[in-house]
């Protein structure tokens, strides 16, 4: 850390945290990658799910905003236990999503438009209707078929009782127990998550070969990378000890979930070893393909460990995604995350949303502002959605200011809010029907997206069916009635994108800013990337434009004050130039 003084702001104190990229990035470095859920995304053919024609169909609208890439959740041959994320095979679509033949449609679309693609890797289970799977239900203990997966014997005298005492993240015990050939009662297998999803042995040396050649698959039909689903799990503590910390994430709504996954059964140093392989596996292929792990680890210096230089490129940074709504809380966990993942020669990511998550806005809308629920019901308390929408949008453009890559979620682009008041029959999550509805689950911010404000399912289906139904607030909400609408949440983020590609803030600098005149510590937060300042104020202070600066972007509508100056109100993020 360096400190520096800038001409433009004599009474500050100014702190170097992250240099600027010299050159050129590698692609991933800067980019702003989208993360679309198929099925939520457009349906082409009236079924009321999302599929890939809808996606292709809509590429348009990623370029338009001005992202580099597009991250697809699950698209493969599945029984959409858990959302395509129990996969019965690796190298098919699932019929309700459409056939190899749309994704290379889609690869050639998107390549054509500049945008690239990633694609989801589900290795720590596969569904249960796994070919895999079923060759071990069928084969006896200690053969090779079930060595794909982690069978036990049960404890206790007739092997009645679970290995151990590990539990599913969707609840109750994370081992099922099958039944053999002969009908008695038999081994059991493990899965972390739904008993439809079991648990790989990546122990198994053949599954390493097997995985392999899915990674080719795909890269030989063009993709650009992979999202890695869960890759903090994949191995397991040898012996499979008991742990008496938490592992469910199905906690009820009262309480917390449990945020960092801790235990034996995660951030194992052997799946290291296993994202080295990939690693070089990608390296051999043209266009510097991709990794991005999905690792729910902490603190952020055990996170760096996976994106040192020879393991994934990128990991989802969640400490970002769970800060509060406090400035001490985001100085401190874009401070640590810069220099750790600096200190591994690695780009930092943001996040504040995704396909597990209560969306941002609804989240900073709840009075513990930026508190983690595992979902919101409608007998919970109900989010302020204005509020929520003006700190959801100066979080994203906080967010988009940062040097580094970020990833966006579907719909965040509109200020999605959460839908919280959806019917219970409607609800699909293995974690609602799991725990008999006492957790609320993932479903509200899976709700399909409002493209067209008074079209049927607001334009996401022709026949206006949608798997789950869509508020009818999603009518102000839907693109047509965002695009050209200045102070739109669309058009600020269109314009932020636009702005942190001309400006090249994604591969730039961060400075801390302290002593902005009339700023108090506590409730501003200022630094400069390049030649922009990005101020967010969360005090009730109207805070004034610095002077000698002139307004690139604002996430809301900036004040006068009583001399006639502009000013920067309560929970507003603006994006400043030096000079007029
Ligand atoms: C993480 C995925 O994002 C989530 O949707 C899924 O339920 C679990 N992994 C299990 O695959
Ligand atoms: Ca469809």
């Amino acid at each position: 850390m360096k400190a520096l003084t800038s001409k433009h702001l004599p009474s500050t104190t100014t702190t170097l945290i992250h240099r600027a990229i010299v050159g050129a990035p590698d692609w991933w470095r800067d980019a702003v990658i989208y993360q679309v859920y198929p099925r939520s995304f457009a349906d082409s053919n009236g079924d009321g799910i999302g599929d890939l024609p809808g996606v292709t169909a809509h590429l348009d609208h990623l370029v338009e905003l001005g992202v580099d890439a597009v991250w697809l959740s699950p698209f493969y041959r599945s029984p959409q236990k858990d959302g395509g994320y129990d996969v019965a095979d690796y190298r098919e679509v699932d019929p309700l999503l459409g056939t190899l033949a749309d994704v290379d449609a889609l690869l050639a679309a998107a390549h054509e438009q500049g945008l690239r693609v990633l694609v989801d890797l589900v290795p720590n289970h596969t569904s249960s209707a796994h070919g895999w799977f079923q060759e071990a239900l069928a084969s006896a203990p200690g053969s090779a078929a079930r060595d794909r997966y982690v069978f036990r014997t049960g404890r206790g005298e007739l092997g009645e009782e679970p290995p151990n005492n590990w539990l599913s993240k969707f609840g109750g015990p994370a081992w099922t127990r099958v039944t053999e050939a002969d009908d008695s009662p038999g081994e059991w297998y493990l899965h972390l998550f739904d008993s439809s999803q079991p648990d790989l042995n990546w122990e198994n040396a053949q599954l390493h070969a097997e995985f392999e050649q899915v990674l080719r698959f795909w890269l030989d039909r063009g993709v650009d990378g992979f999202r890695i689903d869960v890759a903090h799990g994949l191995v397991k503590a040898p012996e499979l000890p008991d742990w008496t910390g938490r592992t469910t994430t199905v906690t009820g709504r009262k309480r917390r979930p449990n945020l960092t996954d801790e235990g034996p059964m995660w951030d194992q140093d052997g799946v290291h070893e296993i994202l080295r392989a990939w690693r070089q596996v990608v390296a051999e292929y043209p266009g510097d393909r991709a990794l991005v792990a999905e690792a729910w680890v902490q603190p952020i210096e055990r996170l760096a460990r996976y994106v040192r230089p020879d393991e994934t490129h990128q990991a989802f940074n969640f400490e970002f995604l769970k800060t509060r709504w406090s400035v001490p809380q985001y100085r401190a966990v874009i401070t640590e995350s810069l220099e750790a993942n600096d200190s591994v020669g690695a780009t930092t990511t943001w996040v504040l949303s995704n396909h597990d998550v209560v969306r941002h806005p609804s989240r900073l809308g709840l009075k513990k502002a930026g508190s983690f629920p595992a979902g919101i019901a409608a007998t919970d308390e109900q989010p302020d959605e204005h509020r929520g929408l003006m700190r959801g949008r100066a979080a994203s453009l906080l967010m988009l200011g940062l040097p580094g890559s970020a990833y966006l979620y579907q719909g965040e682009e509109l200020g999605l809010p959460e839908a919280t008041e959806l019917p219970a029959e409607a609800r699909q999550d293995p974690t609602f029907l799991g725990t008999d509805g006492k957790e609320i689950g993932r479903d509200g911010c899976r709700v399909p997206l409002p493209w067209v404000a008074d079209a049927p399912a607001f334009g996401f289906s022709p026949s206006g069916a949608s798997w789950l139904p869509q508020p009818a607030s999603f009518a102000r909400y839907a693109l047509d009635s965002q695009l050209g609408v200045p102070g739109s949440t669309y058009e600020m983020y269109r314009a932020a994108l636009h702005l942190r590609r001309v400006r090249r803030l994604g591969s730039g600098s961060l400075a801390w800013v302290v002593g902005l005149a009339g700023t108090r510590k506590k409730k501003v937060l200022a630094f400069i990337n390049r030649d922009v300042m990005i101020v967010m104020n969360l005090g009730a202070a109207a805070l004034p434009i610095t002077p000698g600066c002139a307004v690139l972007i604002t996430s809301r509508r900036l004040g006068i004050d009583a001399e006639g100056r502009q000013t920067i109100p309560r929970d507003t993020t603006v994006w400043l130039r030096f000079g007029s």
